[in-house]
């Protein structure tokens, strides 16, 4: 039975006290990426397989060890997405959004699906809010990407947040690069995990973000990229930090950076904060992916973009005690006394909530008390009362929850909507 009462590990119900928070952070980044131009698209929850097997790259721990990857019922290999970027990536290679003028610059909120050991801030159901640039190679383009990154924090409230950037360059630079490393890992294979030592001929770079504690210890030590970086790749690097410098964006060059998606090239970038004294946690991360067009199929494109979990969001923003704005509260309750009564209490809430306003009343045909006592559990800030008497009159009280104050006002409809925005209006 609990099976039935209880959701599956790794998830979370999102509960009314909770969902406004992710409703504004949403909102807030959606509008925030749309002054730099990104549209908003939405792509279905799965994908074929072979879609991340090739853009994340099947020698990744996403890739696996964490796909949610099923066979429908016509017998097709299917995965819930783990990411946003690859769906985005063939979304515009499926409809042809090259063809139009480039950049293309798209950002969604999608939930994604990773089979990881579930703690704080990491889940295996999650939402990402991404923004992706397709068609551009310029650093200037990464220069974007970040700094709409850093402003979302900013302007979310977060503060504490360290960003760290590396470049991994190109497939010409990473040629040497493997090569050392493969040198480095083989030296110290005896103390890699089993997955790693698959790894060392096929990918030895995947073994840098490998979660294994072993693992990670031996890389620790291990060759950077940094230093393997052809001409090409170096001058990029130190363009995408020119721009950083001049709008005064502190970043720290973090060698050991490399992501943990096979896509990446040139620049990466990470926003780190500090979860506990042992543990910091990546809150935010991106970077340049020139081959994953050409990877699932399509012509040579350059892109780069930016991912951030909102849980993660979240959880900094509670942490950091930062207030998000409740949404407001009924501005009337209307208690109804009897059926002409109820009549003109639905009558009158329609017409004031053609006006915006947010009107609950009684559905359950309680007594007096117990409406009020509603009224006042949803903290609404008027509550008029209507009964017979009232109808007879054409008028009725309309009192201020908060200050007690008393107002006689016409029910006739064009008055009381008339007399309440007024009402509103000096109350705002
Ligand atoms: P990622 O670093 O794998 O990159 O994920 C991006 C963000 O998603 C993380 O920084 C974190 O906030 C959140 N995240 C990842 N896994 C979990 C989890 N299990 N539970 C909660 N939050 C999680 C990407 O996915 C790339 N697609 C980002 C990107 C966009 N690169 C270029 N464009």
């Amino acid at each position: 039975m609990e099976l039935l009462t209880k959701a599956v590990r790794g998830t979370q119900d999102i509960l009314p006290k909770d969902s406004y928070k992710r409703r504004f952070v949403a909102e807030l980044m959606l509008n925030e990426a749309s002054l730099y131009g990104f549209k908003e698209i939405r792509t279905p929850v799965f994908e074929h397989t072979e879609l991340f097997d090739r853009g994340v790259g099947d020698g990744t721990d996403i890739v696996q060890k964490e796909m949610y990857t099923f066979k429908d019922r016509g017998g097709r290999s299917l995965t819930l997405k783990p990411e946003g970027t690859v769906s985005a990536a063939r979304l515009m290679l499926e409809h042809g959004l090259f063809n139009d003028v480039l950049p293309i610059k798209l950002m969604y909120i999608t939930p994604c699906y990773r089979y990881e050991k579930p703690q704080s801030g990491r889940y295996r159901e999650f939402y990402q809010f991404g923004v992706e640039m397709f068609g551009s190679g310029a650093p200037v383009a990464d220069a974007e990407i970040i700094c709409l990154a850093k402003t979302l924090f900013d302007r979310l409230g977060i503060s504490n947040l360290t960003l760290e950037i590396n470049s991994i360059g190109c497939p010409i630079c990473r040629k040497n690069y493997q090569a050392a490393l493969k040198k480095y890992f083989y030296e110290n294979k005896d103390n890699l995990c089993t997955t790693c030592i698959d790894r060392l001929e096929r990918n030895p770079m995947r073994i840098i973000d490998c979660k294994n504690l072993g693992c990670k210890k031996i890389s620790q030590n291990a060759p950077n990229i940094i230093d393997f970086l052809c001409d090409d790749c170096s001058e990029h690097f130190d363009e995408v930090q020119r721009y950083l410098d001049r709008s005064k964006i502190e970043y720290r060059i973090n060698p050991k950076i490399v992501r943990g998606l096979d896509y990446y090239t040139k620049t990466v970038f990470e926003f780190v904060s500090q979860a506990d004294s042992q543990r910091s946690l990546v809150c935010g991360g991106g970077g340049r992916y020139d081959g994953l067009i050409e990877e699932i199929g399509g012509p040579f494109m350059p892109a780069v973009g930016f991912g951030v979990g909102l849980e993660r969001l979240l959880l900094l923003m509670e942490s950091q005690k930062i207030d998000i704005p409740k949404p407001k509260s009924c501005d009337v309750f209307i208690a109804a006394i009897g059926e002409e009564a109820n009549l003109k209490s639905f009558e009158l809430a329609k017409t004031l909530r053609e006006k915006s306003f947010y009107v609950e009343l009684d559905v359950e045909q309680r007594g007096l008390k117990a409406q009020l006592k509603y009224a006042n559990k949803i903290n609404a800030q008027f509550c008029l009362v209507i009964g017979d008497s009232e109808l007879e009159k054409g008028m009725a009280e309309l009192k201020d929850m908060n200050s007690g104050e008393k107002f006689e006002v016409s029910l006739e409809h064009e008055r009381f909507v008339e007399i309440f925005s007024r009402l509103f209006g000096a109350k705002n």
